[in-house]
């Protein structure tokens, strides 16, 4: 048996999967998100441990923990998890949708300059990078900044705790900031420009590599053998596309989580000359281009549970109003920007708008502008990867949103694409399974247990007459933004 984990925003799952891939158990935990500021988002990170210390004993009920052979995970990328030198956490972690860092971001885009991170990182700075989240502690925390002994990624905090080694994995740690992303090596430029010291820094491994066994401690707590392989694991985005099979070259994953992602998936490294897309390592050993919108399942989940006040059982009741002949005559307008936005407009001010409301608009049209004003961003995302020649004929979807029929029709639409449907949904947490197998030796690459475990359960064609309809809202959708910026200084 294998553990595959995924550390979300909102909640962490676990999935217990035999050597068949079976997914034999699935359990989650939920834990709070802190939010003190408009456009802050922190949470603490023993409440991702505790979610362990919950989650993996019930995961494990009815079966032999001594079956277990390894662990991997999939992270909420970019979070910064500070320790001083007794390992104790020095303040909450800074999240990857945490807007607080325009200036740190500014300095670093306009006066070290694009070019320049671009030539050390193979990326600009966005402001949920880790980077510029420590070059905030040092102007705003300088206690805290002068504690620092060790910093993490979400998930390399849990396999901290497993193992006590600090590690991280190539994907995971491109998006700091301070990853040499095409050679696979920390860039003494970025670190010396951030105030990072060089021994503050994990350990790097490919995902799939062993970090280390079970702690006593962590075992007994945990309730498995010390003999548990801990793996590498992954960005979340990188685990969520060997969960579904993208991997290799020139395939695609979008993911409806709490962020909204387009991932692209190469054999080469490659950056897009404008930026706009991230240029990462990928858990399977090479590289991919990817967009990454802030708010996407998560402003469905506001609409929903925030304002309407609707548990997610209502959800599809919510939905149920929003018939075929609705699609694509929609006459209200979402701009999905409640955390502001990162690709491709990258503007920690931009918020969300609903535009084109009349006396006879609906609750239901509210809630299918809320679905296609995030589908929109994602096409914005697609358009940006195509721009710079690179071919989506088709895609993989995962993520919460996906479980949705008809926010997967909208999207495959919007996007004029077909969309393939995995029969493992849970995209990070089945990727993180499989990089535990490799780990174990039960596959030689992650290609290979792709390849043998990854398969489509249905797939979601676009009509010519939708895709038509949608292309109009599209060109309508892109002006908007545009307009209101101005509005959200
Ligand atoms: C990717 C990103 C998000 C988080 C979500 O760059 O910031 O997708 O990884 O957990």
């Amino acid at each position: 048996l294998y553990i595959g984990v995924d550390l979300g925003t909102s909640a962490c799952k676990f999935l217990l999967v035999d050597e068949t891939g079976k997914v034999c158990n699935q359990v989650s935990r939920e834990y709070p998100l802190s939010m003190p500021h408009t456009g802050w988002s922190e949470q603490d990170p023993s409440s991702w441990w505790q979610a362990c210390l919950d989650g993996i004993p019930a995961l494990l009920e009815g079966f032999d923990p001594a079956q277990v052979q390894g662990i991997g995970m999939g992270g909420q990328m970019h979070g910064l998890v500070a320790l001083d030198a007794a390992d104790k956490v020095l303040r909450p972690a800074i999240l990857w949708n945490d807007g607080r860092t325009a200036r740190q971001t500014d300095y670093l885009n306009k006066e070290i300059g694009r070019e320049t991170l671009s030539k050390y990182t193979g990326n600009i700075a966005f402001a949920g990078f880790t980077a510029p989240k420590i070059l905030w502690m040092k102007e705003n925390e300088p206690e805290l900044y002068a504690a620092i002994a060790k910093i993490m990624l979400p998930k390399d905090y849990l396999v901290y705790r497993m193992t006590g080694v600090h590690a991280t994995d190539y994907s995971d740690a491109s998006g700091m900031l301070l990853l040499d992303v095409e050679h696979k090596c920390w860039s003494k430029e970025m670190c010396e420009i951030c105030g990072v010291k060089e021994e503050w820094l994990a350990h790097l491994y490919e995902s799939w590599q062993f970090v280390g066994t079970l702690k006593p401690d962590a075992a007994a707590a945990l309730g498995l053998p010390e003999s548990v392989k801990v793996c590498a694991g992954a960005g979340d985005n990188a685990a969520a596309a060997v969960g579904t099979g993208t991997v290799g070259k020139g395939h695609c994953n979008i993911s409806l989580g709490t962020s909204g992602t387009v991932f692209i998936s190469s054999e080469k490294f490659g950056v897009d000359a404008t930026n706009g897309l991230h240029a990462f390592a990928h858990a399977d050993g090479g590289w991919h281009l990817m967009g990454c919108m802030l708010s996407a399942a998560s402003c469905n989940k506001w609409w929903m549970d925030d304002i309407l006040k609707v548990t997610d059982k209502d959800y599809p009741a919510e939905q149920a109003p929003i018939t075929r002949d609705k699609l694509g005559r929609n006459k209200v307008f979402f701009l999905p920007y409640l955390m502001g936005e990162r690709s491709p407009i990258n503007d920690t001010d931009a918020r969300g708008t609903l535009i084109g409301l009349s006396m006879d608009t609906t609750r239901a049209d509210i809630t299918q502008a809320v679905l296609e004003g995030v589908a929109f961003a994602i096409r914005d995302s697609v358009e940006t990867a195509r721009s710079i020649g690179v071919e989506i004929p088709r895609s993989n979807i995962c993520g919460g949103g996906a479980k949705s029929p008809l926010w997967c029709t909208i999207m495959a639409n919007v996007l004029g694409i077909p969309l393939d449907i995995l029969v493992t949904e849970q995209g990070p947490g089945y990727g993180g399974a499989l990089l535990a197998m490799v780990c174990c030796g039960k596959y030689a690459t992650v290609q290979e247990a792709t390849n043998a475990l990854v398969h489509v359960s249905r797939t979601i064609e676009p009509d010519a007459e939708l895709t038509a309809l949608y292309e109009e809202r599209y060109q309508k959708f892109k002006q908007i933004y545009p307009t209101c910026k101005p509005l959200f200084k």
